[in-house]
């Protein structure tokens, strides 16, 4: 069934939001699931279709898995596979993360090539090589990837670029590997610091998350373990971006600015005020939004490409001059065509967004994109009048309810079904 978000745009927002587990901290830590025999207990896992998806393969693979509320539970006792199933492989990039911690625990993993956000190109040549350097063999035939390795060796990797997945994916085929595997210029990420902190309660030896070197010592038996997931950093700079695009005041629980600072920065250059504490982060707009000069989104912690969309949507309702680069994925401005369709004044060139802000007006739109269906969705709140924003199952894999969560804060949007 078609569905969209009705929203009625134009007027400032009051109230508080809880922050709900972090997508892209909960789905590496379900594949690590994999790495120990037993029931292993997940709290603050967000209820998304990308989880559901990582659930399904869990399931597919043999493991028992139940949630109770905002707890998973995953009981990997009867799992009896290493093969990703090809409909669940091609609905999100993120099962490429289960093939680590298959190679960690069977020596094997299949899998079709991975699906996902329509981001420009997404290789998976980092986690591929990760894997050989490690000792697995690896073959492309027919659409599917296996990976076979009679033992894994633990040695130093040198990653050419930060890729975020590529360092899970090793950190998890590290925890099979015999000796010590040191990662070089791996992610940063606070999701990658999160996925350590899970791996330890397994009783794996890893460190460094965070930093520039991140080193596994493995190849020993991981028992179960119970991990509360970090709140969803990406999800708090939706709900920062909206409150900046309608104005009034928004206070958001369950988490805080530390992960946030460019996002933070760039808010206040266009006039927000903003504060934080631990549990607690809120943003303030009374008078106009202003422009947010020259930003360039980068590996954490610089300006997270994830939240590109959100501040333009915001900036683009405001009343001043920002330019954006974007230099993670070569796709990323798609959702400007719907804030056009509103009125703003948008020049995209290459990897650099030009943003003359004016007020917006409602119109019916179309997501392309997980983040750009957010984006258009924040717009459409500090548009006068009625927006339409359709594509909802590219917003529903990133967004417990995203239309819940925004009318805690005040805002007049509402899901409906089409026919
Ligand atoms: C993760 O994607 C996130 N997804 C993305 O969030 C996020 O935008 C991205 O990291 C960057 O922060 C999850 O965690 C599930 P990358 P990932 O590997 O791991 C290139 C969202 O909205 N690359 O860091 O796929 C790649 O093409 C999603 O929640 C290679 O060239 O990102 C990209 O240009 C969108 N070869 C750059 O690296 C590889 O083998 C960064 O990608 C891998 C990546």
């Amino acid at each position: 069934m078609m569905e969209y978000f009705a929203v009625q745009g134009g007027r400032p927002l009051e109230g508080r939001v809880l922050v709900h587990g972090a997508k892209n901290s909960a789905l590496p830590i379900l594949a690590a699931t994999l790495l120990a025999d037993g029931e292993s207990v997940i709290h603050n896992c967000p209820d998304l279709t990308d989880i559901s998806a990582a659930l399904g393969i869990l399931s597919c693979l043999g493991c028992r898995v139940r949630r109770e509320g905002a707890t998973v539970l995953v009981d990997t006792t009867g799992r009896r596979d290493h093969v990703v199933p090809d409909e669940l492989m091609g609905r999100m990039r993120a099962s490429v993360l289960f093939l680590g911690a298959l190679l960690a625990r069977d020596g094997e993993a299949v899998a079709c090539w991975p699906g996902g956000c329509a981001l420009g190109a997404r290789p998976i040549d980092l986690h591929i090589r990760a894997f050989q350097a490690l000792g697995a063999e690896a073959r492309s035939w027919n659409g599917r990837l296996s990976f076979w390795a009679r033992r894994l060796r633990g040695r130093r990797l040198a990653l050419p670029i930060p890729s975020v997945g590529a360092t899970e994916n090793a950190m998890l085929a590290a925890c099979g590997a015999q000796g010590v595997t040191l990662i070089d210029n791996p992610a940063r990420e606070p999701e990658i610091v999160d996925l350590q902190g899970f791996l330890r309660c397994l009783g794996a030896q890893v460190s460094g998350a965070g930093t520039g070197r991140i080193t596994v010592v493995g190849g020993r038996p991981l028992h179960p373990g119970e991990y509360t997931v970090m709140a969803d950093r990406i999800v708090a700079a939706t709900y920062l971006c909206a409150v900046a695009a309608a104005g009034g005041e928004g206070e958001l629980l369950g988490t805080d600015g530390a992960h946030l600072a460019p996002v933070l920065e760039a808010l206040e250059t266009a006039g927000c005020e903003t504060g934080w504490e631990p549990g607690r982060l809120w943003l303030r707009r009374k008078g106009p939004l202003g422009g947010a000069g020259s930003l360039c989104t980068g590996p954490y912690p610089a300006f997270p490409t994830d939240a590109q969309p959100l501040l333009a949507a915001a900036l683009a309702g405001g009343e001043g001059k920002s330019k954006i680069t974007e230099t993670i994925f070569d796709h990323r401005f798609r959702y400007t065509q719907g804030l056009v369709q509103m009125g703003a004044c948008i020049q995209v060139e290459g990897d650099t967004a030009w943003i003359d802000g004016r007020p917006l007006h409602g119109a019916r739109v179309e997501a392309a994109d997980l983040r750009g269906g957010a984006a258009l969705t924040v717009a459409a709140l500090g548009a006068q009048g009625a927006s339409q924003i359709w594509g909802l199952d590219h917003v529903d894999r990133g967004y417990e309810s995203l239309e819940q969560g925004l009318r805690a804060l005040g805002g007049r949007i509402c899901r409906e079904a089409a026919g």
